[in-house]
């Protein structure tokens, strides 16, 4: 997975830095081209000439120490990575990264950088703890850089805590599976719905819901990188739509149902995470609504359930629901699958902390006909997508052994 893959290296100031030199040894080994740039703290607990010595590259220290007449050496390095690794990660690395400061070769190259980015985080743990870091950590987050969780275990400066740098062989394993999650849906055709389906009953008033469109535009994003072609149709949203999809706008559910069936045959995976109305204003007037008599009744009509329209129609395509639940979020979710004929339901419960509409971050259950088939904590919508996405292309892979 790493065979010809250039990783750039960045290294910053903490103890954990020595374990740097282990890491770059082993992405070599494992046939990587490793540039490293270090921060001025780096170099006080580590010596460039290690990390030159096992990259058989020149380390990067300096933005004006500019060798190559031909190149403008940070704007080079950002360019040809094919990903970027920032371990150890410091407090003070992150936080630069997430203010957008670009004061050395490091924080300059970063901001430079469309590569993606993975941070090994390691620090004190009250560091790591502090709302600054996480609100910093959640910031990027968002942004997509990605973090291997930082060890508990003793600590340089004594406590017995979480803070640790991560093994340089998981940092290893997550460099190849982000590689290897790049193809995970290459030549597949994705369809995904987002945000929450405004129903109008005049021209300036409606019924909708808290969708923000953060989790369909998460899959989307996901699905995008992990190779697919995307295609998302978005109702009402809060949030910018990823780049690099199809995006179709839509208002009402009677909208999506013909954006969503119109492109149902050419789809292979269809994910409905929109939250659509299920009843509409049987009639929608023409004018505004002049405020008369003390109470006012809104008569509703059913919408049609887009879901089981897709599975009584599906010939092939893999579809994967999704369940908002308040209470018995399994019996809920397991009835949804059946009755809408899905392949998987990902379930939340909508009542939880960090779970369902509007945050970014969300813990989902999924279902299978059998049963629970993964249960995620509470993570980043990104990542929640990322580890449902895994789980279809595993069982479209699953298939594919199958009809062999
Ligand atoms: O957008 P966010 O703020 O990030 O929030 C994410 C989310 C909470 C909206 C998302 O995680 C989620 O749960 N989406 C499904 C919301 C929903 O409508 O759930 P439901 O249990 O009412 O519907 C079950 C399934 O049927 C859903 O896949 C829904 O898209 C589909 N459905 C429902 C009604 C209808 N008329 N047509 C449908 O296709």
């Amino acid at each position: 997975m790493l065979r010809g893959k250039t990783i750039l290296l960045g290294v910053t100031g903490g103890i954990a830095a020595y374990k740097a030199a282990i890491l770059c040894s082993k992405l070599v080994q494992k046939g990587a081209e490793v540039h490293v740039i270090m921060t001025e703290s780096a170099v006080r607990f580590i010596a460039p000439l290690t990390l030159q010595t096992l990259s058989r590259h020149p380390v990067h220290l300096d933005t004006f120490d500019e060798q190559n007449p031909g190149a403008v050496t940070h704007i080079d390095l950002a360019d040809r990575a094919d990903l970027i690794l920032i371990a150890p990660a410091t407090a003070n690395s992150l936080a630069k990264l997430a203010a957008g400061l670009a004061d050395d070769m490091l924080s300059t190259t970063l901001l430079a950088a469309t590569a993606p980015i993975i941070a090994a985080p390691a620090m004190n743990v009250h560091m790591y703890e502090h709302p600054a870091t996480v609100a910093n950590m959640e910031t990027l987050g968002r942004r997509g850089v990605r973090f291997i969780d930082p060890g508990t275990g003793q600590l340089a400066c004594g406590y017995v805590a979480k803070g640790r740098l991560a093994e340089p062989e998981d940092i290893v394993l997550a460099a190849e599976r982000f590689f290897a999650s790049r193809t995970l849906l290459a030549g597949k055709r994705l369809l995904v719905t987002a945000g929450g389906t405004v129903e109008r009953f005049d021209p300036v008033r409606y019924l909708t819901n808290d969708s923000s469109g953060k989790m369909g535009f998460a899959i989307a994003e996901a699905a995008r990188d992990m190779g697919a072609e995307v295609t998302v149709v978005a109702a009402r949203t809060d949030v910018p739509a990823p780049g690099g999809v199809e995006l179709v706008r839509v208002e009402s559910a009677e909208q999506m149902l013909e954006a969503v069936l119109s492109r149902y045959a050419e789809a292979d995976i269809v994910v409905k995470a929109a939250a659509v109305a299920d009843y509409r204003p049987v009639e929608r007037h023409a004018s505004k609504l002049k405020k008369s008599a003390a109470t006012l009744t809104l008569e509703l009509e059913k919408t049609t359930d887009i879901l089981a329209e897709l599975g009584r129609r599906k010939s092939g395509q893999f579809l994967v629901g999704f369940a908002a639940e308040t209470e018995r979020l399994a019996e809920h979710a397991m009835d949804k699958l059946r009755r809408k004929n899905c392949d998987l339901i990902v379930a939340n419960d909508v009542t939880m902390e960090g779970a369902g509409f509007g945050g970014d971050t969300n813990a989902v259950q999924v279902f299978d006909a059998a049963g629970p088939a993964l249960s995620l904590p509470v993570l980043g919508k990104r990542e929640t997508a990322e580890r449902v996405l895994e789980l279809v292309a595993a069982r479209l892979g699953g298939a594919r052994e199958e009809a062999r």
